[in-house]
């Protein structure tokens, strides 16, 4: 039995659509900050009498038990029955990045349990194919996740950009709903990438967005990778707005949050906002001005919470 806590990471140049669906591969490359407070617990034990998969004290069933027995078969093919328990401190599905933590956390819990040798590339990669986002969650701090060229994936993991000591930054998270989101995020990309006319503007765009982003951390930028990460976001944005049916995962109080964010700033308060696949609003800004953002977020939302940058992911028999 082995147990991982892991921390969801915020994507400041986003993930948005695949090459290869089989093996997960994105069309782009991305970025991100983890969290601090968040996590996903995940434990595993291996040769139980049969599968079985407990989410936040319920038993799963369908489609979330699959997938996670699913991961485990791709970790070991032929393994012996499972037993998996994971609970989040936070909502899961909304758009706060619970698939993040909760396939790196199981990835890793699993491999622990099993005694198998691992590179955090490894892992990310492993992770990567249970769902995108978690390839960055192998490690704290801000991650990189490479597109990558190659077809069978072994180059499209994540890299560590800089420790989570390297900046202290916040992320002001306004939850406008935690309910689960309507359109999941795979089932949203591959509407994109089947319908969008904008979906090749963004494939064709995002490098820059993340080799400035990239620079703004090492450099301690917060001007400058705000505007990628505003940038990055309304580029995906506009894929899906432009996807038929539509997705339009924002709220009047999404909106009403971007506007008091260009508020903020024209008031002196350096801080940019981003948006996943769900209605929450996520606000990067300096700790020093995190106060006053969640003061001006619990305007138009009652639930606000000020996260900082995250740890690496603790593996423990
Ligand atoms: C908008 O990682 O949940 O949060 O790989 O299909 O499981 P799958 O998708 P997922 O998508 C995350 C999309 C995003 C942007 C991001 O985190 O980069």
């Amino acid at each position: 039995m082995a147990t991982a806590t892991v921390h969801p990471n915020i994507a400041l140049v986003k993930y948005w659509g695949k090459r290869d669906r089989d093996l997960n591969l994105p069309s782009t490359g991305s970025l991100s900050m983890t969290l601090s407070h968040f996590a996903t617990k995940t434990s595993v034990v291996f040769g139980v009498d049969h599968d079985e998969v407990i989410i936040n004290g319920e038993e799963a069933m369908g489609r979330p038990a699959a997938r996670v027995l699913k991961h485990l078969d791709l970790i070991q093919p032929g393994r012996a029955p499972a037993k998996v328990v994971s609970t989040n401190n936070f909502p899961t599905a909304a758009g706060l990045a619970s698939s993040s933590s909760g396939f790196a956390a199981l990835t890793l819990a699993a491999l622990k349990a099993l005694n198998i040798d691992h590179t955090p590339a490894q892992a990310s990669i492993l992770a990567r194919q249970g769902s995108g986002s978690a390839a960055r969650s192998i490690w704290g701090g801000f991650v990189e996740w490479r597109r990558g060229v190659k077809e069978d994936g072994t180059d499209s993991h994540g890299l560590h950009v800089a420790p989570p000591d390297h900046w202290d930054l916040n992320m002001v998270i306004a939850v406008v709903d935690k309910g689960q989101k309507s359109v999941g995020s795979t089932e949203g990309m591959l509407r994109t990438m089947a319908t969008s006319p904008m979906y090749s503007a963004w494939v064709s765009s995002w490098q820059r967005d993340l080799d400035q982003a990239r620079q703004g951390i090492l450099d301690q930028d917060l001007t400058m990778v705000g505007r990628a990460m505003e940038a990055s976001t309304l580029k995906m944005f506009a894929t899906m707005f432009t996807s038929t049916p539509p997705i339009r995962y924002w709220r009047p109080a999404s909106v009403a949050i971007q506007d008091e964010v260009a508020k903020l700033r024209q008031d002196g308060i350096n801080c940019w906002w981003t948006m996943d696949a769900g209605p929450n609003v996520k606000v990067l800004c300096e700790p020093e001005d995190a106060p006053a953002v969640a003061d001006a977020l619990e305007h138009h939302v009652e639930d606000v919470h000020t996260l900082a940058v995250g740890g690496h992911p603790v593996v423990e028999d």
